[in-house]
C-alpha cells in the first residue's frame, strides 16, 4: 500500500508538471476570504482535481484550487478551500495540502477560519489572532510512522504561533486601525455545532474560539519546521452564548460583512512579510 509520504510525493509530482513556480508564504482562505484570490497577482492557478492524488473537498461552495501568485512582492500560495475532518478524510489527507506547499518551498503559513467566539465582549464580527490553541480533541495529523524527511517523531509545539508573525499582524491591525482581538482555538470534529454543554467545556479548558479545522493543520506544519499564523473571523457567538440557534447562514453572513477589513488584514501581513525576506 502506498505510504502517507509517498501520496504526497506523487501530489508534489503532479503538481510540479504543472507549475515551476516556488512560495515563500502559503496562505489557507477560510469563509470570509473565498473572495481573497482577487487581491493576489495570480500567476498561476492549479485545481485540486487536477492533482494525483489529492484529496478534494467535498463542501459546497468550498472551490478547490491553488493560487499562485505575489501580494505586494511575497511570492504566495493559496488555498482556495480546504479540506476538513468532518467530510471524512483521515487526518494524513487533511493535512496533506499543508504538507505539499511546503515541499513546494513555502517557510511560512498563514492560517484563516471562521469560528465561534467564546470569549466574554468578543462581539460576532471580530477578527482574533490565534495565539495558542488545542488540538487534541481530535486525532493528530502525525500519527502513525513518522515521516522523517518531515520533521521529527516528536515535535515542539511550545510556541505553535511563531511570536515574530504575530508581532507583524498586531502591527498591520494598528496601522488599518482594525481592534485585532487574541486567543486560544480549540479544534472539534465537526461537523454539527456544539452543544452549550460542549461550549462550556471549551470555556473551562480555556478556549476562546472553537472551529472546525486549523489547529491539525498547524500541527503539521510545526512538525514541518514552518512559522504558522493564525487568524479567526468569529462569525457567530458559540452555542449556548448566542441567543439564536446556530446556522451556516449566519456564519456565512457575517464572514462576508467582514471579509473586507480580513482581507485588507491578510494583506498588509503579507505586505510588511514580504519586506522582511
Ligand atoms: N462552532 C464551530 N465551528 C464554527 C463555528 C462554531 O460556532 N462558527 C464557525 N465555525
Amino acid at each position: 500500500m502506498e505510504s502517507v509520504y509517498e501520496k504526497l510525493q506523487r501530489c508534489e509530482r503532479s503538481l510540479r508538471q504543472k507549475t515551476d513556480f516556488v512560495p515563500q508564504a502559503a496562505l489557507v482562505l477560510g469563509s470570509g476570504l473565498g473572495d481573497y484570490g482577487e487581491r493576489i497577482r495570480v500567476v498561476d492557478t492549479v485545481d485540486y482535481h487536477e492533482i494525483d492524488g489529492f484529496p478534494v473537498s467535498t463542501v459546497p461552495g468550498h472551490a478547490g484550487r491553488f493560487l499562485f501568485g505575489y501580494v505586494g512582492g511575497l511570492p504566495v500560495v493559496c488555498m482556495q478551500g480546504r479540506v476538513h475532518y468532518y467530510e471524512g478524510y483521515d487526518m494524513p489527507d487533511v493535512v496533506l495540502p499543508i504538507r505539499l506547499m511546503r515541499l513546494l518551498g513555502a517557510e511560512d503559513l498563514f492560517l484563516t477560519n471562521a469560528a465561534g467566539g467564546i470569549r466574554q465582549g468578543m462581539p460576532a464580527g471580530s477578527l482574533m489572532l490565534l495565539t495558542g490553541q488545542i488540538a487534541s480533541l481530535v486525532p493528530s495529523p502525525l500519527r502513525g510512522p513518522n515521516i522523517d524527511e518531515l520533521g521529527t517523531r516528536f515535535p515542539d509545539m511550545s510556541r505553535i504561533y511563531d511570536t515574530d508573525l504575530q508581532r507583524i499582524a498586531r502591527k498591520a491591525a494598528v496601522s488599518l486601525g482594525i481592534d485585532l482581538w487574541e486567543g486560544t482555538y480549540l479544534q472539534l470534529s465537526g461537523p454539527q455545532y456544539e452543544t452549550p454543554q460542549e461550549v462550556a467545556m471549551c470555556r473551562l479548558l480555556g478556549a476562546d474560539a472553537v472551529g472546525m479545522s486549523t489547529a491539525c493543520e498547524a500541527v503539521a506544519a510545526r512538525h514541518m519546521g514552518m512559522r504558522v499564523l493564525g487568524i479567526s473571523c468569529i462569525t457567530n457567538l458559540a452555542s449556548g452564548i448566542s441567543p439564536v440557534p446556530l446556522s451556516h447562514a449566519e456564519v456565512q453572513e457575517t464572514a462576508d460583512r467582514v471579509s473586507a477589513q480580513f482581507a485588507a488584514l491578510v494583506t498588509e501581513i503579507l505586505t510588511q512579510l514580504g519586506r522582511q525576506e
